[in-house]
């Protein structure tokens, strides 16, 4: 049931501290303060090389879990969208894990991928939502998110959950590869157990996006911009866009910006952009400026640091808390949820059931 929420997705959005925390008690252990998983056979420490696919959605799940696989644990990520990975003949190297990430865990192309992978020699790792699934029991190693039922055809808590799992097993590949301490674990750990509190500080600026959603609601067109593990959020925030209010979309790397869609940018096209402070906030912040010099409108989404660096000149700011890269995405997560939520919601579309799209897509 829906309780107090118009939609279920602002339910499910508002959900996110809960079902994170529940998602991440299962990966967590408090007496030691380490990241643990689920009792396997199959020696982490040893691998080469991940192969990770998925589609929409869990896709860029997958993408940010490539920085992080990369940047932490230093191991080597490949990685596809589902109906291009099974097609290509990828290269499978013998004993290689493939991981799969779906909330339903029946979507078609990525369980036919799975089986591909099988065939092929590879360890099956899942990250599912739905644990009676076929992707769940074909598994070698399950890792279960634990959102609860997602009704509305939009993912949104399946996503932040998805990423609390990916990034404790960020955590865990690099602590058996000995790329992270003991004591950078436990610190690790103290702050994954402050995720809810971020993101309910995230959830608190509910009226100042619904206000903002005015402002958006009018474009044709709406670019999104994010660099690094912050670029698949772009991607998602355009995601989001598009499946439920029409508004044409586009999610791009920062960098990228200049080699293309610049063009595009006008006073009617907003450009959104998703950056916490760092040591390359400075680009994103020339990034910001090529697109005003064009009479593009900038909402920017970062931490005080970064909107006190970026200044004036902003059509809207919101400001996230401070927090780990391993947590950010979840964080940044949740304004471009609301922002396509109450998006949707000015343009009267069917939030929960947008046209043409189901909420589990089991043919190819
Ligand atoms: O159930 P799955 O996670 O495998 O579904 C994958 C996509 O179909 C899904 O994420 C889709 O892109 C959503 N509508 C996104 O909001």
């Amino acid at each position: 049931e829906k309780g107090h929420f118009r939609h279920f997705m602002q339910k499910e959005i508002f959900e996110q501290p809960t079902v994170v925390a529940q998602t991440l008690r299962s990966y967590i252990r408090r007496v030691d303060q380490s990241v643990a998983l689920p009792q396997f056979d199959f020696d982490l420490s040893q691998i080469r090389r991940v192969t990770i696919v998925a589609c929409g959605t869990s896709y860029y799940a997958g993408l940010v879990a490539k920085y992080w696989f990369e940047q932490f644990a230093r191991l080597p990520v490949d990685i596809d969208v589902a109906s291009e990975f099974r097609y290509r003949d990828p290269v499978l190297e013998p004993g290689g894990l493939a991981l799969f990430i779906s909330q339903s865990g029946e979507t078609a192309d990525t369980l036919a991928a799975l089986r591909h992978c099988k065939e092929h020699g590879q360890t099956i790792a899942v990250v599912v939502n739905v644990p009676t699934s076929s992707m769940a029991r074909e598994a070698d190693l399950l890792l279960p998110t634990h959102a609860g039922p997602e009704i509305g055809v939009a993912s949104t808590k399946a996503f932040t959950c998805q990423l609390a799992v990916l990034a404790a097993l960020a955590a865990h590949l690099a602590v058996k590869r000995g790329r992270m301490s003991r004591e950078e674990e436990r610190d690790l750990v103290d702050q994954l157990v402050e995720t809810p509190a971020a993101l309910n500080a995230a959830l608190a600026h509910d009226d100042e996006i619904a206000a903002m959603a005015h402002l958006i609601a009018p474009a044709r067109d709406v670019l999104y911009l994010g660099r690094g593990q912050d670029y698949p959020l772009a991607l998602e925030g355009a995601l989001k866009l598009k499946e439920i209010s029409y508004i044409h979309a586009e999610g791009y790397a920062s960098g990228e910006m200049k080699h293309g869609p610049i063009a595009l940018i006008d006073e009617a096209v907003p450009v959104i952009v998703l950056a916490p402070s760092g040591p390359l906030f400075e680009k994103t912040v020339s990034n910001m400026q090529e697109v005003r010099a064009r009479g593009g409108k900038v909402v920017l989404i970062s931490d005080a640091e970064g909107l006190a660096e970026a200044g004036e000149g902003c059509l809207a700011t919101i400001e996230m808390p401070k927090v780990h890269p391993l947590i950010a995405p979840l964080v940044y997560a949740v304004p471009v949820q609301l922002l396509a939520y109450h998006v949707a919601c000015v343009k009267g579309t069917d939030v929960d059931q947008p046209r043409n799209l189901a909420k589990s897509v089991t043919v190819e």
